[in-house]
């Protein structure tokens, strides 16, 4: 089988050697195509491909139709909102992630920049510290338990709501010390900072708005390594030009960013680059548990993380 690694924005040298090293060793071949940056040369690409790892890159309908041969995507990362799920289950192409890989990546971030942040971005000014403040995390995935470590060891009290878990489910995690929030009114309240840990869903879009905003303290932080799909640009805006102590930092750049930088240029902070899981530990997790679920995809039909 022919198996591509489809990445704009490239793994780690030792990711990629070792990606390469067990597609070969289970006798498939291997080919690449880094740094990418035109749709033409993916649909190129993937015409006489089986398997196709990626990142973030987007796989949509038209990328599928021109692999006649393609019978499974692997997306080396957690969310997959990048994939037209519908095309690939209707030309019969299994899609999987690789939940958790990167998510110690993703939460360090999380973490650095928040600190950068209390630190007045290093500029030498009086600062605060994380100790005893109050950290919500909305949802509580892979990335939300790591946080929650993380933070529990800076002696925050952390907060936890998921849409999706059960009260129970909650409550069993108990090993991260989060404090279970019964709905995301009570986590925006109960937080000095919140930050954000769902995937992209047609029920999560723009589900953070200026009503849940609104329920913060008015020194609120609001972090999001997620996807800037999940929260109302404008909404961010009104608040932080009401409440002039109120901070917003990401990982995912917002479409207003320009506006951000020039209105609240101490209070807003951006990766220039999407960096949560840009680590080489990260890539070399993600990206070889990637080309082992493509070795055992072939070798005995294994789709255990299938999400179509
Ligand atoms: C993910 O969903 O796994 C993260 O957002 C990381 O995405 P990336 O592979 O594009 O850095």
């Amino acid at each position: 089988m022919k198996v591509l690694l489809a990445t704009s924005k490239p793994f780690a040298l030792q990711a990629v050697a070792g990606i390469q090293d067990i597609i070969e060793t289970a006798g498939h071949t291997f080919v690449k195509l880094e740094s990418y940056t035109d749709k033409s040369q993916i649909l190129e690409a993937v015409k006489d491909v089986s398997a196709v790892i990626i990142r973030s890159d987007i796989i949509d309908k038209n990328i599928i139709d021109a692999a006649p041969d393609l019978k499974v995507i692997v997306r080396a990362g957690a969310g997959y909102d990048n994939v037209d799920l519908a095309a690939a289950t209707a030309s019969g192409v299994c899609v999987m992630n690789t939940p958790g890989q990167n998510a110690n990546a993703v939460a360090e971030l999380v973490i650095g920049m928040m600190i950068y942040m209390q630190r007045n971005q290093f500029d030498g000014t009086v600062g605060r510290e994380l100790s005893e403040r109050r950290l919500g995390l909305y949802a509580f995935g892979n990335v939300a338990k790591m946080v929650a470590k993380i933070a529990r060891g800076f002696s925050m009290p952390v907060y936890a709501y998921s849409p999706t878990l059960t009260h129970d489910d909650l409550r069993k995690e108990g090993e991260y010390g989060v404090i279970e929030a019964y709905s995301s009114k009570e986590l925006f309240e109960n937080s000095n900072f919140v930050s954000l840990h769902m995937p992209l869903l047609e029920e999560t879009r723009y589900c953070v708005d200026y009503e849940l905003l609104s329920y913060m303290s008015e020194d609120g932080v609001l972090i999001n390594s997620a996807r800037k799909e999940l929260v109302v640009e404008d909404d961010i805006i009104r608040i932080m030009e009401e409440r002039p102590l109120f901070q917003y930092i990401t990982d995912v750049m917002p479409d207003k960013h320009d506006e951000f930088v020039s209105k609240f240029p101490e209070r807003y902070f951006s990766t220039p680059k999407k960096s949560g899981a840009q680590t080489t530990d990260a890539n070399i997790n993600a990206g070889l548990a990637a080309a082992e679920q493509i070795v055992a995809f072939f070798k005995r039909g294994d789709d255990r993380y299938r999400v179509n």
